[in-house]
């Protein structure tokens, strides 16, 4: 299975320091914004049962992709017509300021150390539908604050103003961060580099977010490449597998 491989490639040089950016936005028509689209109906048919209202998106370890992921699946969520809200939940490296390009004088740091209102934290974007709560500054002590009742009661009214609420999160397994709002949030997806991510850490990631009782509901494969999977013709954004078609 390729999630497995044990051989590792390093990310390359290029796409660390360029990226892709918000493909979704950019450039709509592209492969790669298809791809964002069909993991978006991916996740919906995730839990057919029960309209999700909140999404996690983590990974094993640091830059594998969960900001690109999680953001590009927000803007394609809100392209069908659905209020979303993507908050920056990664309070040690964030980024949706700088990729949605909005200030991050105040954001969910504000608002759970009692600086900011709940309306003031909540910033539109160029994208229709979309909103974003960035990270605000850095505090010394992320875990306690995202284990704070606070958070609690932040995701619970948020979850209420929106149709959707899209947490990126830090990787679960260096810092709690991750754990924490998992346990709080309907589900959970993890993104995956192909032949990137360690096979122990991703089992370990797993493992973290299953004793908080997580609602794990698949995995993104990233970086899938050409030749292995001819079907995808982006090339990068792979598969996305529900948690029960896992063996
Ligand atoms: N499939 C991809 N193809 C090319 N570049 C990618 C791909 N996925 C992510 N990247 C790039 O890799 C870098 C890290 O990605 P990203 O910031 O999304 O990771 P992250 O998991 O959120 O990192 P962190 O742990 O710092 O939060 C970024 O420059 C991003 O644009
Ligand atoms: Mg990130």
């Amino acid at each position: 299975m390729p999630l497995f491989k044990s051989k590792t490639k390093k990310l390359d040089k290029y796409s660390l320091k360029h990226g892709v950016g918000l493909i979704t936005y950019d450039d709509p028509t592209s492969a790669t914004s298809e791809q964002f689209n069909t993991i978006r109906i991916n996740i919906q048919f995730s839990s057919v049962d029960k309209k999700l209202k909140s999404i996690l998106f983590t990974s094993s370890a640091p830059s594998e992709g969960k900001s690109t992921v999680s953001n590009n699946v927000a803007v394609t969520w809100a392209n069908q017509g659905e209020k979303v809200i993507l908050m920056d939940a990664d309070l040690r490296r964030p980024t949706v300021h700088k990729i949605f390009n909005v200030s991050n004088r105040v954001g969910l740091s504000s608002y759970l150390l009692g600086n900011a209102s709940f309306e003031e934290i909540i910033q539109p974007t160029m994208v229709n539908n979309l909103f974003v709560i960035t990270s605000g500054p850095i505090p010394p002590n992320p875990s306690e604050l995202l284990g704070s009742m606070r958070t609690k009661d932040l995701l619970t009214r948020l979850e209420d103003k929106s149709d959707l609420l899209i947490l990126d999160a830090p990787p679960a397994n260096s810092v709690t961060d991750a754990q924490v709002l998992a346990a709080q949030v309907d589900g959970v997806i993890m993104v995956v580099p192909q032949g990137i991510a360690e096979k122990a850490g991703v089992a370990h990631a797993k493992q973290a977010l299953e004793t908080v009782h997580a609602n794990i509901l698949g995995v993104i494969m990233n970086r899938v490449t050409k030749e292995k999977y001819s079907g995808y013709y982006g090339g990068y954004y792979g598969g996305y597998y529900g948690a029960e078609k896992k063996k």
